[in-house]
């Protein structure tokens, strides 16, 4: 195995472990406001960019499946796939429970077999975690090719020089830890992070991470490692580009209005196929 392939398996491996255990947990965190409005916004993209109707929409790297469950009971075709076994084991239990017809595969998001098969191609909260520069250009060149002519891709990034508390900013990076503490019915979520390793030049930190969880049946503790790869506005529109996107538009967060001073938390790319 070269050094390179060594590196590569070292960050899925982590990044498997997180949602294996995690991925979970983190699920019941999230408000169902926070995913309506990201589904708001996706069907704002399908009408207002794709150059016809949306109906096959393709998620990369799908997690327990909140965006495809989302878009199934809107009347979507949807296939959802993540190469983390439990999160597709979670997605497909949810879909039988909430009686919505998905497709479901377990695969890596750098390894698409698609051919021209779908309008719409969501790679959401992914590109950040993919192993390698290598990978991020080989997962975005292989939804290129996923795509029907015309089909758009909706990715996002979290933004390194978002101003405020967050786990992805330079603020956070470079004091060091971050805390957060989140509390939803019956479950208390205290996660502490602190950094590991930074390189500035590359753009890696590496989180050394203690989630802490006080369920009913008791206190689960886990100690992760997640890699974060902070990418710039101009990178990605390079990276977007390089993969065959001519046409690139980013939105700042999920509204979509541009506000006049966005936080730009998170930044979000709609990109056609010709
Ligand atoms: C932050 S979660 C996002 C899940 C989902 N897109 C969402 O927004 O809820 C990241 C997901 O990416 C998956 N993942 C990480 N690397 C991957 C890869 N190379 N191929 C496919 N899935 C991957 C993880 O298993 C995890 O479920």
């Amino acid at each position: 195995m070269n050094p390179s392939e060594n590196a590569r398996k070292t960050v899925q491996k982590a990044s498997r472990s997180y949602y294996a255990h995690l991925g979970y947990y983190e699920e019941r965190t999230r408000s169902a406001e926070t995913t309506k409005r990201e589904l708001d916004f996706l069907e704002f993209a399908f009408r207002t960019h794709a150059a016809h109707k949306v109906r096959d929409v393709l998620d990369v790297a799908c997690g327990s499946g909140r965006h495809v469950l989302g878009l199934a009971h809107r009347g979507y075709k949807c296939t959802g796939q993540d190469f983390t076994f439990e999160q597709v084991k979670m997605a497909a239990s949810r879909a039988k429970g909430e009686g919505v017809s998905l497709k479901l595969l377990q695969g890596d998001s750098t390894r698409l077999k698609f051919e021209s098969e779908f309008d719409a191609v969501l790679a959401l909260y992914i590109l950040f975690l993919l192993p390698d520069d290598e990978s991020v250009l080989a997962c975005l060149r292989q939804i290129h090719r996923a795509l029907k002519p015309g089909g758009i891709m909706i990715c996002n990034i979290a933004n390194p020089f978002y101003e405020g508390e967050n786990w992805f900013s330079l603020k956070s990076i470079q004091h060091g830890h971050y805390f957060t503490e989140t509390l939803v019915p019956d479950m208390r979520y205290i996660s502490i992070d602190r950094v590991q390793d930074f390189d500035p030049v590359h753009g890696v930190a590496w989180w050394q991470e203690t989630h802490v969880i006080e369920v009913p049946d008791g206190v689960h503790i886990f100690k992760e490692r997640e890699r974060l790869r902070l990418f710039t506005y101009w990178e990605m529109l390079h990276y977007l580009q390089a993969a065959g996107f001519k046409e690139v538009k980013c939105y700042p967060d999920w509204e979509t209005k541009s506000p006049k001073k966005p936080k730009a938390e998170w930044l979000v790319f709609v990109s056609r196929k010709d």
